[in-house]
């Protein structure tokens, strides 16, 4: 857990890694810190972090499999409130001597469970309501001193409790959108049972990140590589907040930037935060280093390695410097399986940090942002006062543009594209922007969420005005997404295709044909290389 981990928190163990990651989501949506724990934690260890309360998340497994994941019983004995859900509820009743069997009947989706008697994790909820179920194995017989709270049809323990030893279970997912009272429930157990206080806000967040920063950093100078990225530059504004002048920005132009966004980072660092921006203008240098590669793998390797080198070069001659921010997220930890270390930050950091340092250099790291969600990182932008335009950016690949250019990558080839890219980029977010205007909502089912030019490297024939042109064809790329994991492409209405493609083939020179792509992710990637 990191150091400025607020008092209250709630720890979830996680019994299957897509469940904990949403629990911890919606107790963070209520205001109360959450934080992911492996579940084979030992309880001592778990005691040791000092969570308020607890919460077994769902999994994939049957408590009955012989590699299912258990749970240390002195974990229910730490008197501290817990709250399980499927898989949890499961091992919290065969853990307290109850007994789960495997049921003819699965339940899968929406369900009714008809509540029994008065509980506090129900209060103020009705007597029938729907919830989203997704189990064979049900709970067929309660541990002692525990009484059933609700059931449905085929499901006889809904959800049980212990309300003196504060022990609460249900079989359904309350964290999941379509369990109707969900919320409540959650609401119920953090503010109801647990008495824990709403306190996780934006500004409180700020303040303790920031005293944290300062007590970290105390008089040293700390080095950021900005890329122009949500995180590099959520954790730039957030550590100049704390330490003023000691931060200094680095920013790596490599020239496969998109049109407009060297400008931007400039104008909000420099102008608006004046933060130390040393912009190093690296363009000639990786024009070089790329010169006659076609190969992709190739490609992101120099583009890579090279960053770090011109960065490292840079941290020499500003001199002094002891200390690397870095915008590492939750996510990163969390995928790089790194969570496995219970909770012990220092040992997730070394795993996580993949920048290879240069033989005898050294920095400590600083990553004010590695227990943040993604939107989280947003919000705090957001509060930070940096604008909408850069906090919602779309994805964009640190290799930039080199891996839009198919085959070699030239000037004139970046030229095309960058204004090929332009020209999709402005048309989409005003067409996200219209969507956004009719449906309130930022991310709707039919937004873009990630759309861009691709350049690729061939020729084809046309006709403009009365000449014949052999010139290049430039691929639009629109995807709808939310993790990148998977993609649709976007089905945009035709009239905002048709308008991209003329403007493309009117504005840009050396374009002649606009395609397209139609394909999702799987078969295909969301980037051409
Ligand atoms: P693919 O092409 O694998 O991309 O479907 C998935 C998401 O990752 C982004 N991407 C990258 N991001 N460095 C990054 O920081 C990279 O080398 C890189 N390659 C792909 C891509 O834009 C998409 O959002």
């Amino acid at each position: 857990m990191s150091e400025a981990t607020p008092k209250q928190f709630v720890a979830v163990l996680d019994f299957g890694a897509q469940y904990g990651q949403l629990i911890a989501r919606r107790v963070r949506d209520l205001h109360v810190y959450s934080e992911i724990v492996p579940c084979d934690i030992p309880a001592d260890e778990l005691a040791a972090m000092k969570p308020a309360a607890l919460i077994l998340s769902g999994g994939p497994a049957s408590v009955y499999a012989e590699d299912a994941p258990k749970i240390d019983p002195g974990i229910l004995e730490l008197g501290l409130p817990v709250l399980g859900f499927c898989y949890g509820h499961q091992i919290m009743a065969v853990t307290l001597g109850g007994e789960v069997a495997h049921s003819e009947v699965g339940e899968y989706g929406p369900a009714t469970i008809v509540r029994d008697g008065e509980s506090a994790l129900f209060a103020g909820t009705p007597e029938e309501q729907t919830v989203w179920m997704s189990h064979r194995d049900a709970v067929s017989r309660v541990p002692e001193g525990f009484v059933v709270t609700s059931s449905t049809d085929v499901c006889p323990v809904a959800s049980m409790e212990c309300a003196s030893r504060k022990l609460y279970s249900t079989q359904f997912h309350p964290e999941v959108r379509h369990t109707e009272h969900g919320r409540e429930l959650l609401e119920n157990f953090l503010f109801g049972i647990c008495g824990l206080a709403a306190t996780w806000t934006m500004d409180n967040i700020i303040d303790e990140k920031v005293a944290e920063i300062r007590a970290q950093v105390g008089d040293r100078k700390v080095i950021l590589g900005l890329s122009g990225g949500v995180d590099s530059s959520v954790v730039a504004a957030l550590v100049h907040r704390a330490i003023g002048d000691q931060l200094t920005c680095v920013f790596v132009n490599h020239g496969m930037l998109r049109k407009g966004e060297p400008e931007m980072v400039e104008e909000v660092f420099r102008d608006q935060f004046q933060v130390p921006l040393v912009h190093v203008h690296a363009e000639r240098r990786y024009e070089r280093l790329l010169a006659g590669v076609t190969e992709p793998e190739e490609k992101r390797r120099r583009i890579g390695s090279e960053f770090w080198k011109v960065f490292f070069d840079e941290a020499q001659r500003i001199g002094g410097v002891e200390m690397l921010a870095q915008g590492t997220i939750y996510p990163d930890i969390i995928e790089s399986g790194a969570r496995k270390t219970g909770g012990k930050a220092s040992t997730i950091k070394s795993h996580h940090n993949l920048i290879p340092f240069p033989e005898g250099v050294h920095f400590d790291l600083i990553e004010p942002l590695d227990h943040f969600f993604k939107d989280e990182v947003r919000e705090l932008g957001v509060a930070l006062g940096l604008p909408d335009r850069m906090v919602y950016r779309q994805p964009f690949p640190g290799p930039g543009l080199a891996i839009r250019i198919i085959g070699e990558v030239t000037s004139e080839k970046l030229e095309v594209l960058k204004n090929a890219d332009a020209i999709v980029r402005e048309e989409l977010d005003a067409y996200n922007e219209r969507l956004f205007e009719e449906t309130g909502e930022r991310n709707s089912e039919h937004s873009c969420w990630q759309y861009f030019a691709v350049l690729p490297d061939i020729r084809s024939v046309g006709v403009m005005g009365d000449e014949r042109t052999y010139a290049r064809p430039v691929i639009v790329r629109a995807v709808e997404s939310s993790d990148a994991m998977t993609a649709d492409w976007a089905k945009l209405p035709y009239d905002v295709i048709g308008r991209i493609s003329s403007r493309i083939v009117a504005e840009v020179s050396g374009v002649n044909r606009v395609v397209y792509d139609v394909t999702p992710k799987p078969p295909a990637t969301i980037e051409w290389e």
